[in-house]
């Protein structure tokens, strides 16, 4: 497949501010394949865990990823993940993968390994791919390019009523340092940092409704 072929809609940014959710808004309205590159660093940081392997060692990790046997089941209105067979939709959203993920995020080894995994997602008619390095080094000729971003306070507020909503009790003050702690993982490391492309759109959704957020990137993809 020549992925120059494929539209490719990049959408980047800091945790909580909203990509999930706005992907696959986006990819549902404009019938797009949808890309969640963070699950992958999160079925990572979750294999790595259940076979014992020591956070440390950066080829080992490296090596659960690049044996990563994962599908994604698009069959029904949610995706389902599956690691090895069994369903962990819900077991990479916990708070202590998502904080092992950011780290071996951190590895070059681990990026390179699931590099053409990724790459692999842009097929036909198009793919709206989700995570922080999406429009810097996975899809760096893609078509459309936004960077979605709010306040840590705005995100951690976010995050707070959705746990709230699962009847999980969080401290806010331990989110909010939770995700700046994140923030520093993922702006700091040096290989693909977070940031945004040269020629991303830009948006701060700290005061804006997830409405008002998918009429301005469908604006700007139009
Ligand atoms: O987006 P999500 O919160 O699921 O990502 C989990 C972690 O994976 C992030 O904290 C980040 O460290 C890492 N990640 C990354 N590059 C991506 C997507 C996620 O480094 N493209």
């Amino acid at each position: 497949m020549n992925t120059k072929s494929v539209v490719v809609i990049t959408i980047d940014g800091p945790s909580g501010a909203g990509k999930g959710t706005l992907s696959q808004l986006v990819a549902k309205r404009l019938g797009y394949h949808l890309l969640d590159s963070g699950a992958l660093y999160r079925l990572v940081a979750l294999s790595a865990h259940n076979l014992n392997v020591n956070f440390q060692d950066e080829q080992a990790i490296a090596d659960v990823a690049s044996k990563l046997h994962v599908k994604f089941d698009t069959t029904g209105d949610a995706t389902r993940i599956l690691l090895v067979g069994e369903d962990v939709t819900d077991a990479i959203r916990q708070e202590s993968v998502s904080m092992n993920a950011s780290v071996v995020a951190a590895y070059p080894k681990v990026r390179e390994a699931l590099l053409q995994r990724q790459k692999d997602f842009a097929q036909l008619p198009g793919l709206v791919a989700d995570g922080r390095d999406m429009g810097t080094t996975v899809f760096p000729n893609a078509q459309v390019k936004i960077f979605l971003t709010a306040s840590a306070e705005a995100r951690a507020q976010r995050r707070f009523k959705q746990l709230q909503e699962k009847g999980v009790a969080v401290n806010m003050d331990e989110l909010v340092s939770d995700i700046k702690a994140r923030d520093d993982r993922d702006t700091q490391r040096a290989t693909s940092p977070l940031k945004p492309a040269d020629d991303a759109l830009i948006l701060d959704s700290t005061s804006l409704t997830i409405e008002q957020v998918l009429s301005a990137i469908l604006a700007h993809v139009r």
